[in-house]
């Protein structure tokens, strides 16, 4: 088989922003409890009380944004559980999902702080919008950010942290349409416009650099719900004044949950594209959504502001939780835990290229979830911790970061044709940064491999080229394999007279670095 590829340099898309490389972190199965915190008397070594080697593992990876403590598990919430001293917070009953657990609340806002500062990453917290209130809304925003000597800041310094931790970006409920509250759309406006209103450091002259408000946008996953959702959103909103309003949180699951010879680790052919092609359809849910949120904007009302002049409010649209969602695994170790093999690796370089390409739309989206849930990067078992082959793409794709994507057009036959979208021989996404080209090959095909010739209008020298796969497409890694799958040098990039050539191996991802000589 053979593909060709065609980059413009000439044609700069639009910037990447890093935080299409998110996190989302939750309270279910043993993502936090086990996976993220062992608490500091553990025999597993740890920093502070989180395992020493799941931070090692997200520090390498450098998660711009985490979003936390839900999820659904947000909308049951309450802060003050989470802060004081941990011996006196007390213990409720986690069943989010079938979690069946007692919680703790050792892991909690301050603890949160110090994974995103250890992380490096930017803080995302989701309010309780469904057994909590506007008030805890409030107290906890003053909690996080105030500055001034409140009651709330001396409370804060004396829990640890003096200073204030500038949480710029805030979750107003989580799937209101299903766990968050059965809500309508329109009851959810009618709610969003309280939470949005309470929430303090808004508006007046600091409108400018006020923390970002994210509204629950609809299930990706329900086509004629989600644009009723968000047709019916943005008529509520404009049936009156505006509530402050910049971000839109929009789920997306590649379901996979009807076949039951499927077992994540143990499927057939057809279950590998057909895993392959449902996550391509995201694009075509992004591409609706985005054009929905334009007219919905461009409806709400807009008044002269006493403070100034300022640009007319954007809602961005965010993707706050995507992956794949498979069976149920009989002997999974907790609620949501699934093995992630290279078929996984694959749809996460598919859907992680779909953010890239359409960065002019989407502004942040947060991989569901980072450890031990759905479609994760790491996975815990006991004291061992693995690294799945979707944490060796996120880490392969780390370059598009602050890049701008490029045209890139691909013409390469078509492997399978499925309801929910075509799966190529290649799928091929470019970024420039300064002078360094980044080229993703993705090789879907299970069993062949596949020729691409690459046409790139610049002069450029091949500097190097990252592979992933090239294996079985059930291959994944245990606490016996953990590197059964992990990156090794490409296949280098041949020039000749056509163009740039390379042969991809079946069931791939790779990342070829080119160096533009002017
Ligand atoms: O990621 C698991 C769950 O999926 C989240 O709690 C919820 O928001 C979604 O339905």
């Amino acid at each position: 088989m053979q593909a060709k590829i065609k980059i413009s340099t000439q044609t700069k898309k639009s910037f990447i922003n890093p935080y299409l490389h998110g996190h989302f972190i939750e309270f279910l199965g043993t993502c936090i409890s086990d996976g993220i915190w062992v608490g500091e008397d553990s025999a597993i070594p740890n920093t502070g009380g989180m395992r020493k080697d799941v931070i090692d593992a997200l520090k390498k990876l450098a998660p711009p944004v985490i979003r936390w403590p839900g999820g659904c598990y947000a909308d049951r919430y309450h802060w003050r559980d989470g802060v004081g001293p941990r011996a006196q917070r007390p213990v409720t009953y986690n069943n989010n999902f079938g979690t069946k657990t007692v919680e703790k609340n050792h892991f909690g806002t301050h603890e949160f702080m110090q994974l995103c500062k250890l992380t490096n990453a930017q803080p995302w917290l989701n309010i309780n919008m469904m057994t909590g209130s506007p008030a805890e809304m409030y107290e906890w925003a003053e909690y996080c950010n105030r500055a001034e000597p409140t009651a709330l800041a001396a409370l804060r310094a004396e829990n640890g942290s003096p200073a204030s931790f500038d949480v710029k970006y805030w979750g107003v409920g989580n799937e209101s349409w299903a766990g968050g509250g059965n809500y309508t759309a329109q009851g959810y406006v009618d709610a969003y416009r309280r939470y949005a209103t309470a929430f303090p450091f808004q508006g007046g002259p600091e409108r400018e650099n006020s923390p970002c408000l994210i509204a629950v946008g609809p299930d990706g996953n329900k086509p004629e719900e989600r644009v009723k959702w968000t047709k019916d959103f943005f008529a509520a909103l404009c049936q009156y004044r505006m509530p402050p309003l910049h971000g839109y949180d929009l789920h997306f699951y590649n379901w996979n949950i009807a076949n039951p010879e499927d077992n994540v680790t143990v499927f057939d052919e057809d279950a590998w594209y057909d895993v392959i092609s449902g996550s391509r359809e995201l694009e075509s849910v992004l591409l609706e959504q985005y054009d929905l949120i334009q007219d919905g904007m461009r409806a709400t009302p807009s008044e002269p502001s006493p403070f100034g002049d300022f640009p007319p409010p954007e809602c961005k649209l965010i993707v706050g939780e995507w992956g794949n969602w498979h069976r149920p695994q009989p002997d999974a170790p907790g609620a949501l835990f699934q093995q992630c093999t290279m078929r996984d690796a694959i749809t996460t370089a598919l859907t992680l290229d779909i953010f890239h390409a359409n960065s002019d739309k989407v502004y942040m989206a947060c991989v569901a979830q980072s450890v031990n849930v759905l479609n994760s990067l790491i996975l815990t078992f006991d004291d061992k911790t693995v690294l799945t082959p979707n944490y060796h793409v996120f880490e392969m794709y780390q370059p598009h970061r602050n890049a701008d994507a490029l045209l890139c057009e691909t013409d390469a036959p078509v492997l399978k044709t499925k309801a929910t979208g075509n799966v190529n021989a290649v799928h091929a996404f470019a970024s420039q940064k300064g002078k360094e080209i980044y080229v993703n090959l993705i090789n879907p095909s299970i069993d062949a491999e596949c020729t691409a010739n690459i046409q790139l209008d610049a002069q450029a020298a091949f500097s190097k080229g990252v592979l992933l796969g090239g294996l079985d497409g059930k291959a994944h890694n245990t606490p016996e394999n953990p590197d059964a799958v992990h990156p090794v040098q490409a296949p280098p990039l041949i020039h000749s007279g056509g163009g740039w050539q390379v042969t991809l191996p079946k069931a791939s991802v790779s990342v070829y670095h080119l160096h533009m000589e002017q």
